[in-house]
């Protein structure tokens, strides 16, 4: 055991899986969160040793908070991740692996290696958890990753790769694996904003959507998304923030604006009220 030994930071959904997987694989494994609760679910349950009263010590720290602003599940907010990483780097182990598993923005992992000065190695592996399909969409699917060094990328390899038995895609830069998690969430965010537009398009014009849809989607490269209830979660909303801001320091227009207002619009269009105004417009 001497030599593997593990902390999970932050115990909610992504770091539960996390935990259990490599206690699952015969790794010690310790757990930190803010939550009590979380800490002593994942006692309970058996996923993790104990909670760490002290960072020190660690061969891996495995990086799962949230990412949003407490008050906010649609903003990004990282003053929680820094302050993780402060804490680890004045208390943490020379040489140690930090994984940052959660969602991130383009440059995050530079600024965490500042903070260590370097005595530290950091990957990005961005998650791609999907809890209804656990078993196939889990801990151990294929997951990019990105390291700020060769050397971070080489112990990681060992961690993720050897030990957790994860396959995974290396990028070049430790940039490009942020930039996949965000853009990843971003395309999905859109493919369901064009669901949602074509679904009030339909109700107002008086089509039947799910005919509409069913026929669109016989077209052998065209899949149109349901339309459900609004895109919510903490996930996407904020992830497509996070590229968002990115972009709009670069480009003129973004599509992900205009999902963004689609979205909004079609969560008043579902509300009770706004529902029973919409009359269907005669087409003639
Ligand atoms: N759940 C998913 O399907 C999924 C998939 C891919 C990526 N992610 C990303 O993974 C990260 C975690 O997501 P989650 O679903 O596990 O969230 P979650 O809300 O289930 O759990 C987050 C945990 O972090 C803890 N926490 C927050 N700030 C903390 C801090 N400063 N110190 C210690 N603990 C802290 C919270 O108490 C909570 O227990 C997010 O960045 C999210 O975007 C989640």
């Amino acid at each position: 055991m001497n030599g593997n030994k593990v902390l999970v930071i932050g115990l909610g959904q992504i770091g539960y899986s996390n935990a259990e997987y490599m206690t699952m694989k015969g790794l010690a494994v310790d757990g930190f969160d803010i939550s009590d609760k979380a800490v002593q679910r994942a006692i309970d349950d058996q996923v993790i040793r104990k909670k760490a009263s002290s960072f020190a010590g660690y061969d891996y720290y495995i990086i799962c908070i949230s990412t949003h602003r407490p008050d906010d599940m649609f903003v990004p907010y990282l003053d929680g991740l820094f302050d993780i990483a402060k804490r680890i780097a004045y208390e943490g182990k020379t040489g140690a692996l930090v994984g940052v598993d959660s969602t991130i923005t383009r440059g995050t992992s530079e600024k965490i290696m500042e903070i260590f000065r370097h005595r530290m190695h950091v990957v990005h592996v961005p998650h791609r958890f999907y809890i209804n399909e656990k078993h196939d969409h889990g801990v151990r699917q294929t997951r990019v990753i990105g390291g700020c060094d060769a050397c971070c990328l080489q112990k990681a390899r060992h961690f993720y790769g050897e030990l957790l038995d994860i396959p995974l895609h290396e990028v070049e830069s430790v940039e490009v694996a942020e930039l996949t998690k965000i853009v990843e969430n971003s395309y999905r965010f859109v493919e369901i904003a064009f669901a949602e537009e074509l679904k009030m398009f339909c109700d107002r014009a008086g089509i039947d959507f799910d005919e509409l849809r069913n026929a669109i989607n016989t077209k052998w490269n065209i899949k149109v998304l349901e339309a459900r209830e609004g895109i919510g979660g903490h996930c996407l909303p904020k992830d497509s923030q996070m590229f968002l801001n990115l972009s709009k320091n670069l480009l003129e227009a973004s599509i992900i604006d205009a999902a963004k207002k689609v979205d909004a619009e079609y969560r008043e269009h579902i509300s009770y009220a706004v529902q029973a105004k919409v009359k269907p417009v005669e087409l003639h």
